[in-house]
């Protein structure tokens, strides 16, 4: 099968198409034709950075999501021709991902769907969208009567988010430090120009936080009593909260949590999609490449001018 298979340090500019065998099925796994996939910002990481890890497989087929059909259920309950997303769960690290024309994938993080959407529409959700929900709902608890602040909203989980909010009839404020991006939020109720500083701007009841640490202690300041912050995104390039002091830097009666991505369940998948239908919402994404050009999709993720979502689809 066709594949992307790396085993060293790969800037964009060597990625390539190599030939290696169809996996073979094994108990507990099924085997995916994958018919598209989303790209990923952990995935640059990996080609520029990770693979020297010891915990990194090599070689490696990157990938940390799909959209694809049950090509072979092996003993698992799946059938045949079933249409599947997979993602995360050390796919694309710890076994072979998505950059390929079949997938092994642990049947525990392959989910059924039912849905009549193209393959590039469906290839836009499973980890940006499963990344929203569970942070908007999950973690915030995101009700009707929210004003939910979006930092760092021009980005693919930024626009899923605004979709999924709006729709659920939430005010939502947006931002961007960017004044050239701020068309591309001008589906929020609000479209605001991030310099740094927003508390004493905006006040809300709820906040995704995009840029991350670099930007979440100013966040807190936003919150009304009551509200709560979920750390997800790490735009800022700002990892950790050095000299964190949580009893004088989270205010009183805020809360803070974070979300992460790895462990997805189907009750969550069917409860996306069962939304997705309700509201009539199509996955957004920023542009499609066919398989065949998967390296200049790897360099127009690494150059990071696509607004929203990369995906490739499959002949
Ligand atoms: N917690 C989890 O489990 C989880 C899961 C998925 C993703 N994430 C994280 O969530 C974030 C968004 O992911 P994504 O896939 O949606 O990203 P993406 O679509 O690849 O977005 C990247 C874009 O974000 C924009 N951006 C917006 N605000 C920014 C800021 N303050 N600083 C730098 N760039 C900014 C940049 O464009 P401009 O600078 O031109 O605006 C950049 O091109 C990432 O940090 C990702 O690592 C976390």
């Amino acid at each position: 099968m066709k594949a992307v298979s790396i085993d060293k340090i790969t800037p964009a500019e060597e990625v390539a198409i190599t030939e290696i065998p169809v996996p073979e099925v094994k108990s507990g796994w099924v085997l995916v034709k994958v018919k598209a996939f989303g790209m990923n910002h952990s995935e640059q990481i990996l080609r520029l950075l990770e693979i020297k890890a010891d915990y990194i497989q090599k070689p490696i087929v990157p990938g940390i999501e799909c959209v694809g059909e049950i090509a072979d259920p092996s003993d698992t309950d799946f059938q045949k021709g079933q249409k599947v997303i997979a993602l995360m769960g050390g796919m694309g690290r710890s076994f072979n991902g998505s950059y390929a024309e079949y997938a092994l994938l642990p049947a525990h993080h392959v989910f059924a769907i039912d849905s009549d959407l193209p393959w590039e529409r469906l290839a836009a959700v499973p980890e940006t969208y499963f990344t929203a929900w569970g942070s908007l709902f999950e973690c915030l608890h995101l009700q009707p009567n929210d004003t939910l602040l979006i930092r760092g909203a021009t980005c693919a989980l930024g626009y899923a988010a605004i979709q999924i909010a709006k729709a659920l009839g939430c005010k939502v404020i947006a931002t961007t430090h960017r004044e050239s991006k701020l068309p591309l939020i001008s589906n929020a109720d609000e479209a605001v120009i991030d310099d740094g500083t927003l508390a004493g701007k905006v006040k809300v009841t709820k906040a995704l936080e995009l840029v991350g640490a670099k930007s979440i202690r100013d966040t807190l300041r936003c919150m009304v009593r009551g509200g709560i912050v979920c750390h997800t995104g790490l735009l800022g390039g700002v990892y950790t909260l050095d000299g964190f002091d949580p009893i004088k830097e989270i205010p009183n009666g805020v809360y803070l949590t974070g979300f992460f991505s790895n462990y997805p369940t189907q009750q969550t998948v069917d409860e996306i999609f069962a939304f997705l239908n309700e509201h009539k919402l199509e996955p957004c994404f920023g542009e499609c490449f066919d398989f065949e050009h998967i390296r200049e999709a790897c360099i127009a993720l690494d150059s990071g001018k696509v607004n929203g979502k990369i995906v490739v689809k499959m002949p």
